[in-house]
């Protein structure tokens, strides 16, 4: 009913309706927050704009409505889009701290609640989830991904979208999402922002593409190209992934959107001469929403007229972001997502607030703990909170909607509200974490702090707007003099427990920390309830529980360094000379994919197969008892890893391939079971084809990419 809804609709437009519903621009507000649309609205008016980005609160979007429903000649509603990343007013950890939770039923509820709020907000779709998978840290937008992982990108993506969406996309609290960037863009060359990508179609296909699938899989109603181009092709115009993968391999039916002024940017990448050039190109290979370029809305018209665009082409655009809107319920009631009650309601509600505070504990990374310096206890009366992060609100991260740093919690205050009465907090800033800002001047008013101590917290790492778009750094050691700070710090505080707590946006290179520093627990930026969250992990009420989702260098030049490898011909330790290694710095990274400690011990028993040879179609169970050695409870992600030893093209050395979550008491064990099935075994052979192939396998089961029992089976 709904399509025959739109196709009737369809047959009143005329050719300029139908390209206003093509052009996306963004809306703004004053900085009262009052609406200040006026250039829009007239050609909301004149049916020149299908949808607004930016566009959120319920009178914003109300008044824009209107002119849309009651003063445009078809009267068809708008489409409103915003960035809800990580959390709309309420907000959760960055999405690469999420990742480290490995906890996707929480994943699924962070982005649930992002909905909601968003949903009552007068918002009707977001761009996510951002599934771009990334090997090098350099880049700032890491912070928005889910690590470097495939499968765990893959697996977080259908989470997100089952969140974003919910169970019926015509409800009243989900929204529409738009998996993002399509694609590739996570291997921007030199992890520079924007820069070239080039690589195989097997890479492409193998690591790159399978999150999009799964979202797409999984639902997803929309998708946005990126600006990056793939093998000398821009993405926004590129046949292969739009047209031949997206349409014709993934049957995928939804509207995609181009990203922030990426047709414009054509002209830019060299691949067209004008707007009408860049805009033929992007619409041909499959474009049907152009965001802010406005060049849709400019030269198709003549496109059209002059058959260099088919009036097919438009239709077939127009149709899928009419059933959006469709399917979203607006030609019903064009004004159901915005809602004064609603929106008062539930924006930053105490149960939202309770769920980002736990999802920001879970998100934690304890990456060293010599001694057991960590938990703090109730014996620690003077606390001095060292560092440019320890009194600051921001702390929840770039992508944070519409998230107040005024909400924020910041780790003084976190800490104060779990202290017992008698204790204090010294605080200091000591030096500033601005990027070459290098001023040691206030370290010596932090030291005085420290001798008064009788534990010592830092709070390092970079500011929120160091890792996000636009923002890739050379050198992602502790910016400025924060790392002289902290030895100075560490020199003064002598034997007194003192633990290092990091925010950042990426996998930082801390291996000059790491040397001198005895506690390191890594926060990320944790969001509305950041200061309580840290609080929690710091005095143990919360025992550490997250792995890495992407492998931290032990040095800038190992960068792209990553868990799923190939050997090599020449793998290090056959010829100690002529090995694949550098002759400066060590292969590994500091911390591996996977790493995380726990306050607690956990001990993984010998693996157990039913038999050690099957048929290809077969499924192979493998087991093992894993038992909290401990004295705390504690949560330990059990990861599974395959290689396949010997195939018709290299595989790598261990790819992830499951993992399960375990909450164990004390002295408990569970039997943990993981089946491995055919479709795990399979991978890409040279021609590009799925396939699985007999050989040897071996399977690795742990807590970590690096360590695990081992176990051989074989597919005959
Ligand atoms: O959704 C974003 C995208 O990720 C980066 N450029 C701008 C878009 C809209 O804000």
């Amino acid at each position: 009913a709904l399509k025959e809804q739109v196709e009737a609709l369809l047959c009143q437009m005329t050719l300029e309706e139908k390209i206003g519903q093509m052009n996306q621009v963004a809306g703004s507000r004053d900085t009262t927050g009052a609406p200040a649309n006026t250039e829009i609205e007239a050609d909301v008016r004149e049916g020149r704009v299908g949808s607004v980005f930016n566009a959120f609160g319920v009178d914003f979007t109300r008044e824009l409505q209107k002119q849309a429903v009651e003063h445009s000649r078809l009267g068809i509603p708008l489409l409103f889009g915003y960035d809800i990343i990580h959390g709309f007013r309420t907000i959760f950890p960055i999405p690469l701290g999420q990742a480290a939770s490995w906890h996707l039923e929480g994943i699924e509820r962070a982005a649930r609640i992002m909905a909601i709020e968003g949903a009552a907000s007068g918002v009707h779709w977001t761009f996510a989830p951002m599934v771009d998978v990334a090997r090098d840290p350099r880049w700032g937008r890491v912070m928005e991904g889910a690590g470097e992982d495939t499968y765990l990108t893959s697996l977080i993506a259908r989470a997100q979208v089952r969140g974003i969406q919910g169970r019926d996309p015509g409800a009243i609290d989900t929204l529409a999402a738009c998996v993002k960037h399509y694609a590739a863009y996570g291997a921007v060359e030199a992890g520079r922002e924007y820069n070239t990508v080039d690589m195989s179609e097997w890479r492409l296909r193998s690591i790159y593409l399978p999150p999009f699938l799964a979202a797409l899989e999984e639902g997803c109603a929309s998708v946005m190209t990126a600006f990056n181009t793939l093998n000398a092709l821009p993405a926004t115009c590129h046949p292969l992934l739009l047209d031949q993968i997206l349409r014709r391999e993934w049957r995928f039916e939804g509207m995609v959107v181009t990203d922030y002024t990426a047709i414009m940017e054509l002209e830019q990448h060299g691949v067209a001469a004008n707007a009408s050039e860049a805009s033929r190109k992007a619409v041909n290979a499959g474009v049907d929403m152009d965001m802010q370029s406005s060049y849709f809305i400019k030269t198709l018209n003549d496109l059209v007229q002059n058959g260099q665009v088919e009036e097919a082409r438009i239709d077939e655009a127009v149709r899928r972001i009419l059933w959006l809107k469709a399917a979203l319920g607006l030609f019903e009631d064009p004004y159901r997502y915005a809602n004064d009650d609603r929106e008062a309601e539930c924006l930053l509600s105490d149960a939202h607030r309770r769920a980002a505070r736990e999802q920001a504990r879970e998100s934690m990374v304890l990456l060293k703990n010599e001694g057991n310096v960590l938990p703090l206890n109730d014996r620690h009366k003077k606390i001095a909170l060292i560092g440019p992060l320890g009194n600051t609100r921001r702390l929840i991260g770039s992508w944070h909607g519409n998230g107040d740093h005024n909400d924020t919690v910041t780790l003084s205050e976190g800490l104060a509200n779990r202290l017992v009465e008698d204790a204090v907090i010294l605080y200091a800033e000591g030096a500033s974490n601005r990027i070459g800002d290098t001023d040691t001047s206030g370290i010596e008013a932090a030291l005085e702090l420290v001798r008064q101590a009788d534990a010592v917290v830092l709070a390092l790492g970079e500011d929120e707007a160091d890792a996000d778009e636009a923002a890739s750094r050379a050198d992602i050691g502790l910016p400025g003099a924060q790392l002289e700070l902290a030895r100075r710090v560490l020199e003064a505080a002598g034997d007194m427990p003192i633990a290092t707590v990091l925010f950042n946006g990426r996998p930082l290179a801390l291996t000059e920390l790491d040397e001198i520093a005895p506690a390191i627990l890594e926060a990320w930026w944790p969001g509305t309830e950041a200061g309580n969250a840290v609080a929690d992990v710091l005095f143990g009420d919360v025992n550490p529980s997250g792995k890495l989702p992407m492998s931290f260098p032990a040095s800038v030049g190992q960068i792209p360094v990553y868990y799923n490898a190939f050997n090599t011909g020449r793998p290090k330790g056959v010829d100690p000379k002529y090995a694949s290694k550098y002759l400066d710095i060590p292969n590994a990274p500091l911390y591996p994919f996977g790493f995380g400690l726990s306050y607690t011990t956990f001990e993984y028993g010998a693996l157990e197969t039913t038999c050690s040879e099957i048929g290809l179609d077969d499924t192979l169970e493998v087991s093992l008892a894993v038992t909290n050695t401990g004295e705390r409870d504690g949560i330990e992600v059990v990861q599974l890893y395959l290689q396949d030893v010997h195939a018709s093209v290299v595989r790598p050395l261990r790819e992830l391939k499951g993992f399960q979550r375990l909450e164990l008491a004390p002295g408990t064990c569970e039997r943990v079971t993981f089946r491995i099935t055919p479709d795990m075994r399979g991978f890409l052979n040279a021609e590009l084809e799925h396939m699985q192939e007999p050989g040897l396998f071996r399977v690795q089961i742990g807590g970590c990419s690096q360590s695990g029992q081992e176990i051989e089976f074989r597919v005959v």
